[in-house]
């Protein structure tokens, strides 16, 4: 059987957690393939919050077997805490997760020099999440780095001080920030002690011979598409491909393997960290926005801008990753809005109109939109789309007219069954 795919269409935080893990009992695994621990997904278990980084968001479904991918980057400390976590309420965790032996290590190193990059750049700071990403996505591609594969290797523990080494050297060039070395070295063998449990696997036999069986894999994205590092808005980005081609190249699986890609997008905008966001809100309708929507970072609590829905984007994403279907989350979070507006165009600085990304979003000058009538009502007691107020079928009739892809699902809370399938 093929594979299905669940991708941020925006800057992230989409709500990608909650729709894996209500998605994940139809599947047999549920694979990350990109991204690293700045990545949060939350998942709300039985009344408990749980924000997971690493872990994929199938790991509370008991019949899913889970895997993180070649594509992703593995911080060993932050892994090991999130099974402690989660371990009690997920006996069998470790039976059903399974790792790539082709997946890169974030070493101490890559988090302290985020740190002293991102403090160097001032102004033009990225708004990294510092969790060391852009660094060991470097070494990766710059052909230094280490892989899950090589821990049990003897020269482990040299290769990882002929790194470390590179990285004091290259830390050397940036003013002082900043980090424990000594500490946070300790706890990374010790964390990598304990992954050494987990089950590392040639994952792409593994997930070809699963498919080969007929077995349905769910292939779960992190960030978004407008954080990917070729088309998003670079540079202000993350360090990885976001986008459905990331799937084959970090899960090691062929493109004509990809059947349905579930778009998922708020129903209104928002970002986290630096650089340009053409809808955003710096009124008090985007105040308004924050605090409906609870838009505070789940990795790093940091405030999240706000803007309404840009349908000029989200057509950028939906063409970029071939969307077939589309999941629009935190409705609910309009419920009590007059008037609602969608983004349908740009004016540029040289007044030229377009409804096309410029190569430079700060060459927008301004965003034109179209008002929607509110529905200001609740929805938590509609349980199926003929019973949606008629402003809500409009909302969702936009959006589908001018991407021309169905909405097929449609998230009223961020409970795991607050939604409706179409
Ligand atoms: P992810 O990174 O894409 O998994 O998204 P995050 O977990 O970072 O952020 C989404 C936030 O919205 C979380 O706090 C979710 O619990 C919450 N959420 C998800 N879907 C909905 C929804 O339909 N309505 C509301 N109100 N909250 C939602
Ligand atoms: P999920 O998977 C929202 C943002 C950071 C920063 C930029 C680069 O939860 O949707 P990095 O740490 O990768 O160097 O940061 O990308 N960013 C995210 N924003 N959701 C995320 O993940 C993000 N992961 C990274 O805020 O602007
Ligand atoms: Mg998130």
């Amino acid at each position: 059987m093929p594979v299905d795919a669940i991708l941020g269409l925006q800057w992230g935080d989409e709500g990608k957690g909650k729709i894996v893990d209500y998605l994940a009992d139809q599947y047999h695994a549920v694979c990350r393939f990109q991204g690293g621990p700045n990545a949060g997904h939350t998942l709300w278990i039985q009344g408990k919050k749980i924000v997971l980084h690493t872990l994929p968001s199938g790991i509370f479904r008991s019949n899913t077997l889970n895997l993180i991918g070649n594509g992703v980057v593995i911080d060993p400390i932050t892994l090991s805490k999130e099974i402690d976590t989660v371990h009690s309420d997920i006996p069998d965790l470790i039976d059903r997760l399974f790792i790539s032996r082709k997946a890169h290590l974030i070493l101490p190193t890559h988090r302290w020099i985020d740190l002293a990059s991102e403090h160097a750049k001032g102004k033009q700071k990225i708004g990294s999440t510092l969790r060391g990403i852009g660094p060991c996505y470097m070494d990766k591609t710059g052909r230094n780095g280490l892989r899950i594969g090589d821990i049990n290797q003897n020269s482990f523990r040299s290769d990882y001080f002929a790194l470390k080494e590179k990285h004091l050297q290259f830390l050397k060039q940036f003013p002082q920030a900043d980090f424990n070395i000594e500490e946070e070295e300790q706890k990374w063998f010790d964390s990598i002690e304990k992954i050494n449990q987990l089950q590392s696997i040639n994952a792409e036999y593994w997930l070809n011979s699963m498919l080969v069986k007929n077995a349905s894999v769910l292939a779960e994205g992190a960030q978004g598409t407008m954080l990917d590092v070729d088309f998003g808005t670079y540079p202000y980005v993350t360090s990885s491909n976001t986008i459905a081609a990331g799937i084959c190249t970090g899960l090691g699986i062929a493109p004509n393997k990809i059947r349905k890609v579930i778009g998922i997008a708020k129903a209104y905008c928002t970002r986290v960290g630096s650089g340009p966001f053409p809808s955003e809100l710096l009124d008090e309708t985007g105040e308004k926005l924050r605090k409906e929507g609870n838009e505070f970072g789940s990795t790093t609590g940091r405030p999240r801008r706000c803007g309404w829905l840009d349908l000029v984007q989200l057509r950028y994403s939906v063409m970029i990753n071939g969307v077939t279907d589309l999941c629009i989350t935190k409705i609910d979070v309009l419920n009590h809005f007059e008037e609602i507006k969608m983004v349908n165009g740009y004016v540029l600085n040289n007044n030229e109109q377009t409804n096309e990304l410029p190569f430079h979003l700060e060459t927008i000058k301004h965003v034109t939109t179209t008002p929607l009538k509110g529905w200001q009502q609740e929805l938590s007691n509609i349980t199926d789309k003929e019973h949606l107020p008629s402003e809500v079928k409009s909302f969702l009739n936009s959006i589908q007219t001018n991407t021309t892809i169905p909405v097929s699902i449609l998230s009223t809370g961020p409970g795991r069954d607050e939604l409706m399938i179409f």
